[in-house]
């Protein structure tokens, strides 16, 4: 990301700082479909007030040092957008006035800023988000004209300021997207093995079994690593946005100071150069192991578990599932098999499921399974009992992550 920052307009950097201990403003953090409730835990253990879960989102207040530690240290949301105003909506002119009266422009949006707007929902007069959006922007260069006869331009790759609309009960929500970028991409991730969960996905993913990391966890279809790696970072503490940079840190009000100080937070928290590994409580890491059959997947997945710092916590290997050994267990195994849409590998993957399935009552008694699933028909040859089957979107594909205690 270029280092393009907004001109500071008002309040000097000491006042900031003090104004940031105590200003709190609303937030929604996107998250994905099915993790709502874990994700309003972890933001409210990192510090989010008046936590609330909603559909696809989690509401929040925070102040400035927890927006910035949410963006660092949190690991199931796409994006935290902090509100700037919500104003009723009941046609485009409440938009155009509301979007003009929503914020100091002055300070937030000078010419030489470049923004782009993206918006969600519909109101009386509103129906596509398209043209919702193009009214935002024609109410703030309309506006930044008369101030300064000149406004800024539109990018959609690499903005300055990122708006987000959202309408709905005849209201407006104008908001500023923090992240620059999704954060399900934590920067360790250039290798992609075949249809890999997001990152955020997946640590929900682990954080809904429960797993902490003193019984050994194994992924015998690890693909690209996903699951692995964003549980080994879980355990070992490391921050998942160490790695990166984030939108705020071109606002007017972004504060370096704060943000440094939350950074070195994080940073101290990180245990993955310890060795022996160890938990935050001093007990030793269990062992993450990984099987994929692909040797070119296989070494997408170290590629990218070296770029998390992950290497030496994972160990992976080639091989066929069938042939899994797990650690000295009990443990978890958790999985995304593949579940193939194209026709003619329905036969293959039946088979593959039912040897899975008697794979771990063989070798995995007293293991916990998880298997995320985006086929009913597939998970039915595994010949085993889900005890919860938990509604998952990966993707825009309607899965289930399947919880079986294999005795
Ligand atoms: C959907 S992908 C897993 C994606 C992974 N969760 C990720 O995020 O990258 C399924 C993986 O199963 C692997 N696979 C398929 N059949 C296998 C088998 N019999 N034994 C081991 N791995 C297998 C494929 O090579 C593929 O990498």
């Amino acid at each position: 990301m270029a280092s393009r920052r907004l001109v500071r307009v008002g309040i000097t950097e000491q006042s900031q700082g003090a104004q940031a201990q105590v200003a709190r403003f609303a937030c929604i953090a996107a998250v994905p479909s099915g993790l709502e409730e874990p994700a309003a835990a972890e933001l409210a253990a990192l510090g989010a007030q008046a936590v609330r879960p909603l559909r696809r989102a989690v509401a929040l207040e925070a102040d400035l040092a927890c927006f910035y530690r949410l963006h660092l240290q949190a690991r199931l949301p796409f994006r935290i957008l902090r509100q700037l105003a919500r104003f009723p909506c009941r046609s485009r002119q409440d938009l155009y006035a509301g979007v003009q009266a929503a914020a100091d422009w002055q300070r937030w949006l000078p010419p030489e800023a470049r923004f782009r707007v993206d918006s969600t929902g519909t109101a009386p007069g509103l129906s596509h988000s398209h043209f919702s959006a193009l009214e935002v922007k024609n109410a703030l260069v309309d506006w930044q004209r008369q101030h300064w006869g000149e406004r800024s331009s539109v990018d959609l790759e690499d903005p300055d300021l990122a708006l987000h609309l959202h309408l709905g009960g005849e209201g407006a929500i104008l908001s500023l997207d923090g992240s620059g970028g999704s954060l399900h991409r934590r920067g360790y991730r250039a290798a992609m093995g075949l249809a890999p969960l997001k990152e955020n996905l997946a640590a929900g993913l682990v954080a809904l079994t429960g797993w902490d990391g003193s019984v050994p966890l194994a992924d015998p279809l690890c693909g690209s690593g996903t699951l692995l790696i964003e549980a080994a970072c879980q355990a070992l503490g490391r921050a998942p946005g160490l790695g990166r940079s984030f939108g705020f840190e071109r606002w007017p009000d972004f504060d370096p100071l704060l943000w440094q100080q939350e950074r070195q937070v994080a940073l101290a928290l990180d245990r993955s150069a310890l060795r022996p590994a160890s938990l935050a409580d001093g007990r030793p890491l269990a062992p993450i192991v990984g099987l994929d059959q692909d040797q070119a997947v296989l070494e997408q997945a170290k590629n990218n578990c070296q770029a998390a710092g992950m290497a030496a916590a994972i160990e992976l290997q080639r091989g066929d599932c069938r042939d899994f050994q797990p650690p000295q267990g009990p443990g978890i195994l958790v999985c995304n098999p593949p579940y193939g849409e194209r026709l003619g590998q329905r036969d293959q993957l039946e088979v593959l499921y039912a040897d899975l399935g008697a794979m771990v009552k063989e070798r995995c008694s007293g293991w916990t399974l998880w298997l995320l699933s985006g086929n009913p028909e597939l998970t039915g040859a595994l010949r085993m009992k889900a005890s919860r089957r938990i509604p998952i979107n990966n993707g825009g594909i309607d899965c289930r992550w399947l919880k079986y205690e294999l005795r």
